[in-house]
Parts: structure tokens; C-alpha cells; sequence
């Protein structure tokens, strides 16, 4: 097993159909305590039972500094140790650039972005009281190409700025022993588009995508799975693409 004895942290997993439960399951399956932290609280305590049993799902607002310091608080109290982080939790909007209001986007920097910002704080001075730990970062192919998909450009900017936040960790706490890396899917089949996606945006988009298929949950669970094990003991401020080729560069 991958993941034999080591604790991990993945927020926004507690949608049934999501990435971030997948991952849940996969790195359960590999021998690992998860916490799932996720705004639905009552969801991720469901989604935490769903794995078995010393599994633990708390209702976390990674937009909340405040809410990011209690989850970790009481994760490391019931794990004693923190290995890996998954900051998963996202949301989206199919909006045109003329058409973000200010609300729309501070939410969507306040959960992609400041939601990166506020749980790797909060987990980090765990990780490096131990000189070990692995953190992973969802991005987004829309960072990498203009959005063009779905999200609108506040998402693509967004989820560009991970990017870079990602990077600027690795490089601080490499030193720490604590490694720091992103994942940037293509469109993946979950409920994040909440049935917004056409059969006709589908066929158009499949159109673009060289292995001809939309991504699965799973197909990214793999992927945060290599980067939380020690496979990837020598990677740090990688970008991985989980896209079918849509985009290869
Ligand atoms: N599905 C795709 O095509 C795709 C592609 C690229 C990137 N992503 C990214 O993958 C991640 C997971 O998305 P998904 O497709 O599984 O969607 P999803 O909607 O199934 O899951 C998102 C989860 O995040 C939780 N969440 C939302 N706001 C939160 C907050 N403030 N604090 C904590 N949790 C919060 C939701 O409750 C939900 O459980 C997101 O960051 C998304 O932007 C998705």
C-alpha cells in the first residue's frame, strides 16, 4: 500500500460524485487515516463514515481563516500527525468577463485561492515540526489555456493564482522537507458543473480531447495519489496534467 500510516487532510471531498471523495477512497484503499474537511459539514461526516472506520469529516469554510485553524486543530488532535494535504475544495461560475460582478469575484478567489492560502498555513507548522509532509494543489487546464470551458475567466485567474502559490511553497519549504505540487485537470465528469454542461458542449469538447473521453473522478484521485506517496519523493513544484491531451504543451 501507497499510504501505509500516514494521515491526510482533503478538503472539499464530501460531494459523492467529486474528486475530493474519490481521493478519499483511494487513499483510504492505500492504508491512510483521511480527514475529509468540506462546507457541508453533515455531508463530511457521511462521506467519512462511507470509508470505514478512524476516518473523521468535519465541516471546514476554507475561505474562513478562523474555520481552517479549528478543522487542523482538531484533525491533529484526533491524528496526532498531519502527512498530506489536498487542497481540493473549488467552486466555479460559467461567466463572461463583462459580466463578473465584485461579489462574484471575491467568492471565487475567496474558495480557489484564499482557501489554498488558509489551510496550508494552518497545516504547515505541523509538517514542519516534523521535517515531512506533501502538499498537492488543484489547479485547473483553464489556468493553463484561458478557461474556454466552463469556469469563467475570475475561475481561470483563480486557479492560475494556485499556480504560482503552489510554487512559491514548494520553493520556501523545501528546505522543511515538505514538498508542494498542483494537479490541473481537464474537464472531469462531476457534479461541479451541476448539470449546466449540454450534451452539445460535451460532443464539442470531446472534439479536443486526443484520448477522446471526459476525465473520471478517479483518474485525478490517482494522480494526488502519486504526489501524496513517497513515488514522488523527489517532485516539488510540479504541475501534473490530468487531461486527455487537451491540452499538451
Ligand atoms: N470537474 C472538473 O472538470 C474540474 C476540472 C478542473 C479542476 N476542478 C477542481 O476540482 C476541485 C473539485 O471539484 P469537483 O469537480 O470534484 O466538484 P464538486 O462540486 O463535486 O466538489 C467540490 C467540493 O468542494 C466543497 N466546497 C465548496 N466550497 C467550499 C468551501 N468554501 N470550503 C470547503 N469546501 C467547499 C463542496 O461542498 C464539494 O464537496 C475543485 O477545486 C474544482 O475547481 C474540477
Amino acid at each position: 500500500m501507497l499510504l501505509s500510516g500516514k494521515t491526510a487532510i482533503i478538503s472539499g471531498a464530501a460531494s459523492k460524485r467529486g474528486i475530493g471523495l474519490a481521493t478519499a477512497r483511494r487513499f483510504a484503499a492505500e492504508g491512510a487515516r483521511v480527514a475529509i474537511l468540506d462546507i457541508d459539514a453533515a455531508a463530511a461526516a457521511e462521506a467519512a463514515a462511507s470509508l470505514g472506520e478512524g476516518h473523521i469529516g468535519l465541516g471546514c469554510n476554507v475561505a474562513d481563516k478562523t474555520s481552517c485553524n479549528d478543522a487542523v486543530a482538531q484533525v491533529a488532535r484526533r491524528f496526532g500527525v498531519i502527512d498530506i494535504l489536498i487542497n481540493n475544495a473549488g467552486i466555479t461560475q460559467p461567466v463572461k468577463l463583462l459580466d463578473i460582478t465584485p461579489e462574484d469575484w471575491e467568492r471565487i478567489q475567496d474558495v480557489n485561492l484564499k482557501g489554498v492560502l488558509f489551510l496550508s498555513q494552518a497545516v504547515i507548522p505541523h509538517m514542519r515540526a516534523r521535517k515531512t509532509g506533501s502538499i498537492a494543489c488543484m489547479s485547473s487546464v483553464s489556468a493553463q489555456r484561458g478557461g474556454g470551458i466552463f469556469g469563467g475567466p475570475h475561475y481561470s485567474a483563480a486557479k492560475a493564482g494556485v499556480l504560482g502559490l503552489a510554487k512559491a511553497m514548494a520553493r520556501e519549504f523545501g528546505p522543511d522537507g515538505i514538498r508542494v505540487n498542483c494537479v490541473t485537470p481537464g474537464l472531469i465528469g462531476t457534479d461541479i458543473t451541476a448539470g449546466k454542461l449540454t450534451d452539445e458542449m460535451k460532443a464539442k469538447i470531446l472534439e479536443g480531447i486526443p484520448l477522446n473521453r471526459l476525465g473520471t473522478a478517479d483518474d485525478v484521485a490517482g494522480i494526488y495519489t502519486f504526489l501524496a506517496s513517497d513515488l514522488s519523493a523527489y517532485v516539488t513544484g510540479a504541475v501534473i496534467d490530468v487531461n486527455g491531451g487537451m491540452l499538451i504543451h
